[in-house]
């Protein structure tokens, strides 16, 4: 199977990395030379660590490798059997990419995914000439060590799409699927984005400190790391866009993003991307 990756980022970085393990051929798409270079190198030592933990063999890291191109040229993606967005969740650009995808991929079966958090598929859709064959496979993240896979089928998504989304992640990646409708925060964020934003008002209405909110759920209720933490390990910007989407859509104020969400992000706490995060807020 040929798969394209649109964004090398933390989540496409990700999924190329198990696909290509999987035995798939892996074109990785970035906006520039350098950008493509940072996510190979990403790719690299996040195999050197399953080599480590041996959960991954020295040859079969260099074959996973060697599965994977990365370059800066859309066009390269035309023979790819599934294309997977995953760039920053900007619903133009999506659907400029999709415009872009529907035009260069050649396959009437290829399918056009993204791993949207919050967009809705119909929309990004749209964009394209293949609305049916348009789907949402939404990886969580560390994609390679999370289980689940959320598929998203939009309004026009065929049967034959969402099934070949749920074979792809599960039959060939080994993931748990679910399937959602199209609808904000689908099943996942819609529980986690409240529980997340919830800690952070009791932390900004001085109710607790960041470490005993964290330390309370790992230690309470089991959970590998607390919320906050939680908040920086995803992205305090994604965090936001997705209860801005959550909001948009519910209108009701368990999803509306706490200022301090917005003050954080406004002044460049982004958590694991800028390597500065809510443990950075005084
Ligand atoms: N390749 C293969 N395996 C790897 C790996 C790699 N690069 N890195 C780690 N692993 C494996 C480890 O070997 C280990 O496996 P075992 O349990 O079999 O030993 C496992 O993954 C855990 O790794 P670590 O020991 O390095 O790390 P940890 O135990 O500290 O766990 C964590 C780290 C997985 C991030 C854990 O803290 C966790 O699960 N946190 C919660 C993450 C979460 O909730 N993610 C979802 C966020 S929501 C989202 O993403 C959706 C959205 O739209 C916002």
């Amino acid at each position: 199977m040929k798969i394209g990756v649109v964004g090398g980022g933390q989540m496409g970085g990700g999924i190329a990395e198990l696909c290509a393990k999987a035995g798939m051929d892996v074109i990785v798409h970035e906006v520039n030379q350098d950008v493509a270079e940072a996510s190979k190198a990403r790719i690299d030592k996040s195999l050197s660590k399953a080599v480590e933990r041996g959960k991954l063999s020295e040859q079969d890291k260099a074959a996973a490798l060697g599965r994977l191109t990365f370059g800066t040229d859309l066009g390269a993606l035309a023979d790819r059997d599934l294309v997977v967005e995953a760039v920053i969740e900007n619903e133009e650009l999506k659907k400029d990419l999709f415009r872009q995808l529907d035009d260069i991929v050649e396959s009437p079966d290829a399918i056009l995914a993204s791993n949207t958090s919050s967009i809705p598929i119909t929309r990004i859709a749209t964009a394209t000439s293949r609305p049916e064959s348009v789907v949402g496979l939404h990886f969580f993240n560390p994609a390679v060590v999370m289980p689940l896979v959320e598929v998203v089928r939009g309004v026009l998504t065929s049967d034959a799409t969402v099934e070949a989304a749920r074979s792809f992640a599960a039959d060939q990646l080994g993931k748990t699927v679910v399937v959602a409708k199209d609808r904000a925060g689908f099943i996942v964020n819609m529980l986690l984005v409240p529980y997340i934003i919830d800690a952070m008002r009791m932390y900004e209405e001085g109710y607790a400190s960041k470490e005993d909110i964290d330390a309370g759920m790992v230690n309470g209720a089991n959970y590998p790391m607390g919320p906050l933490a939680l908040s920086d390990l995803i992205g305090n910007d994604t965090m936001l866009f997705v209860a801005e989407a959550l909001f948009e859509e519910f209108r009701e104020a368990r999803y509306a993003p706490p200022p301090l969400l917005k003050r954080m992000v406004e002044a460049g706490l982004l958590g694991r991307k800028s390597g500065r995060g809510f443990y950075e807020y005084g």
